[in-house]
């Protein structure tokens, strides 16, 4: 058949990689589309213009090129609907409706859920104006955790050491920062423990496991500095060991999913957890309605199943009916070269060269790249590689990963040395 994936990030060439090995585009003929793409997902895919916000033009090239599946990857169209439009047209769509994505696009929607299902997580108040968020805050000791409410690019959340600094981010957020994202803004209490991201795919009935990983969100070594989209990943994560994973599958993800279809929204297509892991258990931090990225890119290293057939069976409401997904045993570790200035403003346009990285034996997937008129390749984002490697553990894989890593030429890029520390360190014993 011939499937359509949307998106342009490394987590979108990772998708595209696994895709093109399925058994789904095996037939002479079967095509997989990319719109927009990029030069990485171009080796594996057409790339095509389609603009993901127009639904009639993503829904008149389905028909016109008989798509047979379609695979939305990043957040936005999600929330933005276009998973309804294409199921309306009678389009298979791997990604959940406009409702369901609320779990993503909405921070107070996912709390009330949590709330009504008896989801474990942090105590929490929704407010709507800023007088209503100043008083709200009496309620609350530092740390404050300030979170608009709508997307906001991963860039949304505000840990405010004092009172003073809360009042601030307060006034900025209803000040317009994050621009209607930040209309309404949720305070929770602050929970401490290690994070952890934990993934499932479901048809909205059956859901299976899909893996675990970890990143590392701040841009500086150590865990320092600003939040970015994620700085680099490994999977697994093995501080969410079998028990740890159940527990969040009975107390968090099944009684979600099930909510919600009670509620006559079914989610269909891939979840993530992000997690805090508390001294009382695994706490809900925040869901997601698509793959993280960096974390997509490791756990597609992992997989061993046919991805096509696993997000056919989802968009067809057939989960029950196909094997259980699985991981190869081995760990996968990404890191993220970005352009230096990221997350602020990163230098473009700088020229990459990835011959000999990739005869390291390393994947290294475009995140942010472009065909430079000579043909050679050049950095167009903040996050612009994902120099990713498996070992038989994480040590092993980040040794890959950052020998791969020194192989890159890539003059105006950066990265962290240190992914995967945490993991590393307990590795050592
Ligand atoms: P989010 O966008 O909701 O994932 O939040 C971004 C980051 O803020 C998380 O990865 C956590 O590191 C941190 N964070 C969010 N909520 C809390 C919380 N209630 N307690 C402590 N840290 C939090
Ligand atoms: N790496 C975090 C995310 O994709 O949200």
């Amino acid at each position: 058949m011939n499937i359509l994936l949307l998106g342009s990030g490394g987590r979108e060439h990772a998708l595209a990689w696994k895709l093109a090995q399925s058994r789904l585009l095996a037939d002479a003929g079967d095509t997989l589309y990319a719109a927009p793409g990029n030069p990485g997902i171009a080796d594996h895919a057409d790339c095509i213009p389609l603009d993901a916000a127009d639904h009639d033009a993503v829904v008149g090239f389905c028909r016109a090129s008989h798509i047979g599946l379609v695979v939305i990857g990043p957040e936005a169209p999600l929330v933005d609907g276009l998973a309804d439009s294409l199921r309306a047209a009678g389009v298979p769509v791997f990604g959940p409706s406009r409702e369901a994505a609320q779990l993503e696009g909405s921070k107070g929607f996912t709390k009330d859920l949590c709330e009504r299902a008896g989801i474990p997580t942090a105590r929490y108040v929704r407010c709507h104006s800023l007088e209503e968020a100043w008083g709200a805050l009496k309620r609350f000791d530092a740390p404050f955790v300030l979170k608009a409410d709508g997307l906001a690019a991963g860039k949304g959340v505000v840990i405010a050491e004092t009172r003073e600094e809360a009042q601030h981010a307060l006034d900025d957020m209803f000040g317009g920062r994050f621009g209607s994202a930040g209309s309404e803004v949720v305070i929770e209490q602050f929970l401490t423990g290690e994070e952890a991201s934990f993934f499932a795919l479901t048809d909205g009935e059956t859901i299976v496991p899909f893996g675990t990983a970890q990143d590392h969100k701040r841009v500086g070594e150590g865990d320092t500095g600003p939040n970015t989209g994620g700085m680099g990943a490994y999977s697994p994560a093995p501080v969410l060991d079998e028990k740890l994973q159940r527990a969040v599958m009975e107390r968090i993800v099944e009684p979600t999913v099930r909510t919600l279809r009670e509620e006559g929204m079914p989610y269909s297509g891939v979840l993530y957890a992000g997690l805090m892991l508390t001294a009382d258990g695994p706490s809900l931090i925040e869901y997601n309605a698509r793959f993280g990225d960096p974390e997509c890119q490791v756990l597609m290293m992992r997989l061993e199943s046919d991805l096509g057939e696993l997000m056919l069976a989802c968009a067809q409401g057939r989960l029950g009916e196909v094997a259980a997904p699985r991981f190869s045993d081995e760990a996968a570790l990404t890191v993220v070269m970005a352009g230096k200035g990221y997350p602020g403003t990163p230098e473009k346009g700088g020229t990459i060269d990835l011959e000999s990285a990739e005869a390291e034996g390393a994947k290294v997937f475009h995140a942010g790249t472009k065909r430079a008129e000579d043909g050679g390749l050049a950095a167009n984002g903040g996050r612009v590689l994902n120099v990713t490697a498996t070992g038989a553990n994480v040590t092993v894989a980040r040794a890959g990963a950052y020998a791969a890593v020194d192989a890159v030429i890539f003059e105006s890029g950066f990265c962290r040395r240190d992914i995967g520390w945490r993991e590393i360190e307990r590795e050592r014993g």
